[in-house]
């Protein structure tokens, strides 16, 4: 408000509302602020069409209040020629009235309503800011996936976010029930899924699981219809299905007895496509699934199904020649396409991820593409629905250095390959809460803030204005405190762009978040005041934190070295996979140690399928007695070490002499996640060039989860003292 506004306001008492009062998200179509405010009391009263009856006792519970008195008006009315969620609401002194066609509409006008009213409690008369808002959603599917299997969720936990759903406007509950690591709902005619099926024994012995009862399933249903938020099941096929055979080993190519799974990733147990049964089972499952969730669609995944045990098994064999099938992909493809008859057949819509299309897509599928956009464009290409939760954008389960608030705000879910035709068949979008690092209580800090920028993707107009947004979401913080919503970070808090040049390093620090301050420290000596780029001339430790509103705000550390090789080129044979290319050309020689936790720390370069062979060139002749490579392991995510690493040495890049060929004996199963180095040490080496072989271990072996998919390395450094 600028001066002259001010002093005008104060002189005659101007009552508009100002932004403050009014900052809603996702953002609406229209809305325009006028004077005053309704005042809501004991003395509001209530004016409805009979079809929004429920919809009124639950905005009786929202306000606390009876409505039953004789001053303003709250009124809920029909108004025909809407969309479905589409709604008016007028705000003035006497009254506050929601138009809608539909009681959906009703429920999102609702919605509105209640991010108006104050965070404080205890305020007899609530003032709400007069003003006007026609709003009506941009996509029509606007979810949320919960994995409740790697970690299972309460009842109430479920139903808390399903209200955070409807606060936000979104509409769907993607409820992801059965998996590896647990099978979460009960079925009456196989009782094992949930006495077996919903167990793990962890490594320390420990008896992990839980389910949801039809009961409980029919009380979180109620509370999502009440919001008139959809809940989609999602129980998966052929894959993700190590609980269920746990429970009913006859459902596998092998018929063995295998355990509920412990550790993340996926499994090349899978349902056998060979077998009757099987099929038999997979209706009964849906047949109850149906008969408790009204959603039109049913989730039956599709994704990750290794074809392992399927190239080895007689029936699945037999199946593929009798049914004209050429391989296993076509097997995959008749699999579904009979899940999805079955479906149709009981007046719903199947919905698989997008390895759904690979051998044929059934005729009335829905993809929801996850592997980049190109499941939901060829869908929609071929005229089939999409819904679009890239992992580049819409992983909520991923860091905050792979997808922060700014990033999924830019989202933009119709790709643009499509013509105006193909892109109606884009239904909207979802964010995927995949649980397996987040257990429960670390949930909230994952999906906020970033669903506010998801919810207005999906609801919003597709104009796009981040400092409009990212003011809005400041003043949301207290209302989802006031809904005890633990969120999390909007980026990462601290970042660095560390640089190597002639004899030093200059490190820059970042804030993630306005309002920040930053301090450092080198080698654990006194903290200092970050203000401007500094230089480092010797291998040291940088240590970094941050505050926000007098609070820490983030921790950062990086191991910083200065060697022989150090800024000096590398050339490589064949190229570093472009997910993961660390930090360009440099990253072998930039002197900056990756973590050995985390592979995605920036650090690293991964190459998929290939040997890594690269040649460094020191620029003249140098001495040195010491070679160090240092490599990731983390197999459950593929990554192995390398087979054998060997150096070797020249003077003009062209002969190279032999100096080492060094292997390991750990094993490719290794448990967890860390890091191997391969040393060569040797008095007084001169050289101009030293040529570096990381021999890959090719396919992964029987053992491994994932068989027969190639491998990857990921390598550091290469570090000459
Ligand atoms: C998926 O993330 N596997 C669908
Ligand atoms: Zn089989």
């Amino acid at each position: 408000m600028n001066y002259w506004l001010a002093l005008f306001c104060l002189l005659f008492a101007c009552n508009k509302p100002t932004i403050n009062e009014v900052n809603l998200i996702p953002k609406p179509q229209k809305i325009v602020l006028s004077d005053g405010f309704f005042s809501l009391s004991f003395n509001t009263n209530l004016i409805l069409d009979s079809l929004f009856y429920e919809e009124s006792n639950y905005l009786k519970e929202i306000l606390n209040l009876k409505l039953t008195g004789s001053g303003n008006t709250i009124k809920l009315l029909k108004k025909e020629g809407l969309q479905e969620e589409e709604f008016l609401l007028n705000i003035t002194k006497e009254h506050l009235k929601i138009e809608a066609s539909t009681k959906k509409g009703i429920m999102r006008g609702i919605q509105t309503l209640r991010q108006l009213l104050p965070t404080t409690k205890g305020v007899l008369a609530t003032k709400i800011p007069c003003l006007r808002v026609h709003d009506f959603p941009r996509f029509s599917w606007r979810g949320m996936l919960l994995d409740c299997c790697r970690h299972f969720m309460d009842k109430k936990f479920v139903m808390r976010y399903i209200d955070l759903l409807a606060y936000h406007k979104m509409n769907v509950l993607h409820w992801h029930l059965t998996e590896d690591q647990g099978w979460r709902i009960e079925i009456d005619k196989y009782p094992k899924l949930t006495d077996i099926g919903a167990w793990r024994t962890e490594k320390d012995g420990s008896n992990y699981g839980g389910f949801y009862s039809k009961e409980d399933i029919k009380e979180i249903l109620n509370y999502a219809k009440k919001r008139h938020i959809t809940i989609v099941p999602e129980i998966e096929f052929p894959g993700h299905s190590v609980a269920a055979i746990a429970s009913y080993p006859y459902l596998s190519c092998t018929g063995d007895s295998i355990a509920v799974a412990t550790e993340w990733g996926v499994y090349k147990d899978i349902y056998c496509a060979g077998n009757d049964t099987v099929f038999t089972f997979m209706e009964d499952i849906l047949t109850e699934v149906m008969e408790l969730f009204p959603s039109e669609y049913i989730h039956i995944g599709g994704d990750e199904a290794p074809k392992y045990r399927w190239e080895n098994c007689k029936k699945c064999q037999q199946r593929i020649k009798q049914e004209n099938l050429h391989d296993t992909h076509e097997l995959q493809s008749y699999f579904i396409t009979r899940i999805e008859k079955f479906l149709t057949k009981n007046g719903r819509k199947l919905i698989g991820w997008d390895e759904i299309l690979e051998g044929g897509l059934a005729s009335s599928a829905t993809v929801q593409s996850w592997r980049g956009e190109e499941g939901g464009i060829t869908a929609a290409k071929n005229g089939h629905d999409a819904i679009m939760s890239p992992t580049s954008h819409c992983y909520f389960d991923y860091g905050l250095d792979a997808t922060d608030l700014k990033k999924v705000y830019h989202y933009e879910p119709i790709p643009a390959e499509l013509t105006p035709e193909e892109s109606k068949h884009i239904l909207g979008g979802e964010c995927n809460m995949w649980s397996e690092r987040a257990p429960q209580k670390l949930i909230d800090n994952k999906v906020f803030p970033r669903i506010l920028a998801m919810s207005e993707v999906l609801w919003s107009s597709a104009e796009k204005d981040y400092t409009n947004f990212y003011s809005r979401v400041q003043k949301h913080y207290p209302k989802l405190d006031a809904l005890s919503v633990n969120y999390g970070f909007e980026s990462v808090p601290i970042t660095s762009n560390i640089v190597f040049n002639v004899d030093s390093f200059t490190v820059s620090l970042f804030k993630g978040s306005p309002n920040m301050r930053l301090q450092y420290n080198l080698n654990n000596k006194e903290w200092q005041t970050y203000n401007t780029p500094f230089s480092i001339n010797e291998t040291s430790t940088l240590r970094a934190r941050g505050f926000k509103n007098k609070k820490a705000y983030g921790e950062f550390e990086q191991e910083i070295i200065k060697h022989k090789a150090t800024g000096k080129k590398v050339t490589y044979k064949a190229p570093y996979n472009k997910s993961y290319t660390g930090t360009g050309e440099y990253n072998l020689t930039d002197g900056l140690l990756g973590s050995s936790e985390n592979f995605r720390d920036g650090y690293y370069q991964g190459f998929s399928g290939t040997d890594i062979e690269v040649v460094l060139d020191f620029g003249q002749h140098t001495s040195f007695s010491n070679i160090t490579t240092s490599f990731f392991q983390y197999y459950l995510s593929w990554i192995v070490l390398p087979n054998s690493v060997s150096y070797a040495i020249s003077n003009d890049g062209e002969n190279f002499t032999a100096l080492a060929n060094l292997t390991h004996n750990i094993p490719l199963m290794k448990e967890g996640k860390f890091k191997h180095s391969f040393t060569f040490e040797k008095e007084n080496i001169k050289a101009k060039y030293i040529k570096v072989v990381a021999k890959t271990v090719g396919k992964l072996p029987e053992e491994h989860p994932a068989t027969g998919s190639d491998s990857w390395i990921f390598i550091d450094e290469i570090i000459v003292n």
